[in-house]
């Protein structure tokens, strides 16, 4: 990606030099200007959250996310969205005792990711033989209700058009047992999601034992300066134990 932006910067430059119409002179050189914005926006990105980057940023959320995860004896965790399977195996690393299910659409527009990147992740982290990996869809999940020790998620539900994503949310947490724990973190931004603070306190009207969302994108994991650069403003985890 971060080479097709270069190329196309490249492109447009060398277009700008060589044609002499005044006006379109003008259109490249803007386009220009743009994609070199870009392509130094997708390069600071790529360092900020790439395993191989300086700053580790996705390490530090996944890690961050796995901590709130102690499963029972033989307990079943399920992330949704899980990607790469990063956060289901941190999760299953941080559990021997357990086991995590990652379920994923894997559609176009995450083309890197797939069921057999994350079971080759699962091996190369030893947790392959406490994990595993299946197709499904966040709106309508595959499993009966109460069936998991635990739900977790990362960046996920904001990606999916929806008109209330508080139901996704329910919707996962449906598939969690009474008594079992969630880490759900997102964009949880007014926008995204409505009035959480509300959901929160329906969470608690509902029964659960506990409910929280805290911010994570007050220093936690990203300062409020760097959120706003890669468009996280909002970052929180929803957290608790139902
Ligand atoms: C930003 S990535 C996050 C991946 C992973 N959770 C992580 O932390 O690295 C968003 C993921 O959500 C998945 N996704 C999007 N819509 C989905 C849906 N309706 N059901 C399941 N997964 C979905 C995408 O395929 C992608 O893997």
């Amino acid at each position: 990606m971060i080479w097709s932006f270069a190329a196309g910067t490249a492109v447009a430059l060398a277009l700008t030099l060589i044609i002499d119409v005044g006006w379109l002179k003008i259109l490249l050189l803007i386009l220009s200007l743009a994609l070199a914005g870009v392509t130094v926006w997708t390069v600071l990105m790529y360092r900020a959250f790439s395993y191989d980057g300086k700053r580790q940023m996705s390490r530090q959320i996944i890690d961050g996310v796995a901590e709130y995860i102690n499963l029972p004896e033989g307990g079943r965790c399920l992330d949704v969205g899980c990607g790469s399977g990063a956060l289901a195996n941190a999760v299953a690393k941080r559990n021997p005792q357990g086991t995590v299910t990652g379920i994923d659409r894997w559609g176009a527009e995450y083309a890197s990711f797939s069921k057999k990147l994350c079971e080759d992740n699962a091996f190369a982290e030893g947790v392959a033989e406490r994990t595993d990996f299946a197709q499904g869809n966040a709106l309508k999940l595959d499993f009966p209700d109460g069936t998991f020790d635990a739900v977790t998620s990362n960046y996920v539900y904001h990606n999916i058009p929806s008109r209330d994503r508080q139901v996704i949310l329910l919707e996962t947490l449906r598939v969690l047992k009474k008594g079992g724990t969630f880490a759900i973190h997102d964009i949880f931004s007014k926008g995204k999601y409505g009035d959480m603070q509300s959901f929160v306190k329906k969470l608690k009207e509902l029964g659960y034992e506990r409910a929280e969302l805290v911010p994570t994108d007050n220093g936690r994991f990203m300062s409020p300066w760097e959120a706003r650069w890669m468009g996280l403003s909002g970052s929180a985890l929803l957290v608790g134990k139902k």
